[in-house]
């Protein structure tokens, strides 16, 4: 398919490092990591340093399409909104390097990075950081907007938020459900702002939104499970498709909320604005299906693999009164405990598309792994196995009809893995860290320029 774009993913705080250069601002990350002693991204991949090996990689791999997150931290000094110019500069080296090997950039403005001067201020629990956000992203349109196409508001707003409010794995650390719903109220807020800025400014090109997108399977066909997945889909995935999408917080959500949280944020003209600004397009993070069995007892908790990391999927969660997540017994899983469901993929495209009716791109997708990365090439069967048998279910949505534009593999050399550090890893070029942080593709990096030239034949 000539016009299907087939890339790979970053993040600016997984992958660049370089983090007091440039006159970059510290992130709530660098603050969050710093102080609790633990894994850094202070030189990560060395992107800043070497973006363009990296490109140019991509390239020879056959990819026509790279996504990646401009780091608020390098464009706005400070919380008078200032623009800092070395940092547009390296953005326009990037976004240049791209242009020049016929990469079609894939920018999302928000990638998790947010700057400390903002988050020592409440963060997404105030208000004044939609504002912030706003002009940050117009500074991003007038900046790159001549040049990048396809713009994406936030990269899950729904982990980021169950993370760092609900489960506490993430900065800033909290359990505590008014401040998950605050947050993510204020979230799905700036992103039709950003929408607004985008549409007034009368730029080329599409907007949508990054969905960490799990979708929802009953344990049995009971109205108890019925009832429970209801509020589970709601939680997980229509609280920002909706959102996005239709311009509604979905109403039963927001009964269910109203007699647990204070929704006095939520002004009309907020509501208005939500309304009026919807994205283009719908991009979709793929890991794994979440299943959902009616709520029995305990607290919202988070499970860990038998190596005491998270697992990327399977992670938590207990909403107290409204369901639980269970796991899939009989499944496959990876050595991380991520379920491995290919079907998933195909059956949530077409749920999204059916819904929603708007373009969609899988913007993440990929495996987590232990490595050896010193030998000469690594080879990952089981990434190979596990891209396969994922494009193959993004192909069937397609063939069926669904309108799906591109598919990202996650991602295109090792990265920083937030809170499981370097460990795990998810690259089709290996890194390695001990030696110089040397670029070597592994077999999948192979695997997947073949795959893509074979597409574009037919
Ligand atoms: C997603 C994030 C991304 C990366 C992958 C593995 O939730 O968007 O930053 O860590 O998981």
């Amino acid at each position: 398919m000539k016009d299907f774009l087939w890339g790979s993913a970053t993040a600016s705080y997984q992958c660049e490092g370089g983090w007091n250069e440039g006159n970059r601002a510290i992130s709530m990350w660098d603050r969050y990591l710093h102080d609790n002693h633990l894994e850094n991204g202070d030189v990560a991949s060395d992107h800043y340093h070497r973006f363009e090996e990296d490109i140019r990689m991509m390239k020879e791999g056959g990819q026509n399409s790279y996504r990646f997150s401009i780091a608020w931290p390098r464009i706005i000094k400070n919380a008078e909104g200032e623009v800092n110019q070395e940092g547009v500069d390296f953005y326009n080296r990037v976004i240049d390097t791209c242009l020049k090997y016929d990469i079609e950039p894939f920018v999302t403005i928000f990638h998790w990075d947010l700057p400390d001067y903002l988050e020592q201020n409440g963060g997404w629990l105030n208000r004044q950081t939609t504002e912030a956000y706003a002009h940050y992203a117009k500074v991003c349109f007038e900046k790159f907007g001549d040049r990048v196409r396809l713009w994406t508001t936030f990269n899950e707003p729904r982990y980021y938020t169950f993370s760092g409010y609900l489960i506490g794995n993430y900065p800033p650390g909290h359990q505590d459900l008014q401040e998950t719903v605050t947050s993510s109220y204020y979230m799905m807020l700036a992103s039709a702002m950003a929408v607004k800025e985008f549409r007034n400014g009368g730029y080329q090109g599409q907007i949508g939104i990054v969905h960490s997108f799990s979708p929802i399977y009953g344990v049995d066909s009971t109205v108890e499970t019925a009832i429970a997945a209801r509020y589970a889909e709601n939680f997980y995935n229509n609280w920002i498709l909706d959102t996005a999408a239709l311009g509604e917080i979905p109403g039963d959500l927001l009964a269910e909320l109203y007699g647990r949280c204070d929704l006095s944020m939520m002004k009309p003209e907020d509501l208005e604005l939500i309304k009026s600004y919807t994205v283009d397009f719908l991009g979709l993070n793929y890991y794994a299906r979440v299943m959902i069995a009616p709520y029995t007892t305990g607290e919202t908790t988070l499970i860990v693999n038998n190596k005491g990391k998270q697992a990327k999927g399977t992670s938590q969660t207990i909403i107290k009164g409204w369901f639980e997540q269970v796991r899939p017994e009989s499944s496959q899983y990876t050595e991380w405990d991520t379920e491995i469901f290919p079907e998933g993929l195909c059956e949530g495209i077409r749920r999204v598309w059916n819904k929603y009716r708007l373009p969609v791109y899988i913007t993440e997708n990929g495996i987590g792994l232990y490595e050896d990365v010193t030998v000469e090439q690594v080879d990952d069967r089981q990434r190979i196995e596990f891209m396969d048998s994922h494009i193959h279910a993004v192909m069937q949505a397609k063939e069926e009809g669904c309108d799906v534009r591109g598919y990202y593999a996650w991602s295109p050399f090792d990265l920083y893995s937030w809170k499981n550090g370097t460990e795990k890893r998810y690259g089709l070029v290996a890194i390695d860290y001990e030696d110089g942080l040397k670029r070597k593709p592994k077999k999948s990096y192979y695997w997947y320029r073949d795959m893509i030239a074979q597409d574009q034949k037919n």
